[in-house]
């Protein structure tokens, strides 16, 4: 059984838990996952850890109340005990000096990308932030990703906070400003994702996503995760979730 310690309403629908697990969180590192069940007849889900602190043993992790299970994690309390979690699963993101990283997080991926911006802050890279949602009362992590990056820079749908549009317009003028970048990180919906990238290819900056399919067992045997990367069939959980 896992212990609830800390659960925090960080946007609208959007649910922060700190969870004892602390051979999970010895081990994790940035881009890996759990699979969480709440209890014997529930299903099992994926979350990103979006950290984790080795002393107190704990993991973090951000959700978005989408489906049941969300929805009843949402009703769990400090103190209250999940029965399941499995990991850290999947590939760690490869952190190295690149020089300069663009880091792009739409709506709940602002919580995904935040380990990778903190891992290419400790690795010394000069990254870039850029996270967006549909208004300010849904960005969420504002701070943290602040404090590791050497630029940070916000996009709302609306433009109640930050540039009025898409953090793809963002990117795009950086690079029409002549701004060298060496690699591109986007976590959020596919089609913030999949711009991202039809965004990047004409410049060949490497640009990584992470998918985030349905999955079941989270260890490559189900096969419900199963996705084509240049044409090849890959299995998110155990080959991803990161890909180019
Ligand atoms: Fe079953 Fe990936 S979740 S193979």
């Amino acid at each position: 059984m896992f212990k609830i310690v800390e659960k925090a309403k960080i946007a609208e629908s959007t649910f922060l838990m700190k969870i004892e697990a602390p051979m999970v969180a010895s081990k994790r590192k940035a881009g890996q996952f759990v699979m969480l069940r709440i209890d014997e007849p529930g299903e099992r889900i994926p979350l990103t850890i979006a950290g984790s602190e080795t002393v107190r043993g704990t993991i973090t992790i951000i959700f978005q109340v989408a489906g049941d299970t969300t929805r009843q994690l949402s009703t769990l309390n400090t103190g209250d005990y999940l029965l399941d979690i499995v990991g850290p699963l999947g590939h760690p993101t490869h952190i190295e000096n690149y020089g300069t990283a663009v880091c792009v997080g739409g709506g709940l991926g602002i919580a995904l990308v935040m380990p990778i911006v903190q891992a290419l802050h400790d690795a010394g890279n000069h990254v870039i932030s850029i996270i967006s949602a549909r208004n300010k009362d849904l960005l969420i992590c504002e701070k943290e990703m602040e404090a590791y990056s050497k630029e940070f820079l916000i996009a709302t749908d609306d433009g109640s906070k930050g540039i009025k549009g898409f953090p793809t317009q963002v990117l795009q003028d950086m690079i029409n400003k002549g701004k060298k970048i060496d690699i591109v990180f986007a976590v959020g919906p596919v089609p913030l994702m999949s711009a991202v990238s039809k965004l990047t290819k004409p410049y060949n900056i490497k640009t990584i996503v992470s998918l985030n399919p349905i999955m079941v067992d989270g260890t490559g045997m189900c096969g419900c995760c199963r996705v084509l990367i240049d044409n090849k069939p890959k299995f998110v959980c155990v080959d991803g979730p990161e890909f180019d």
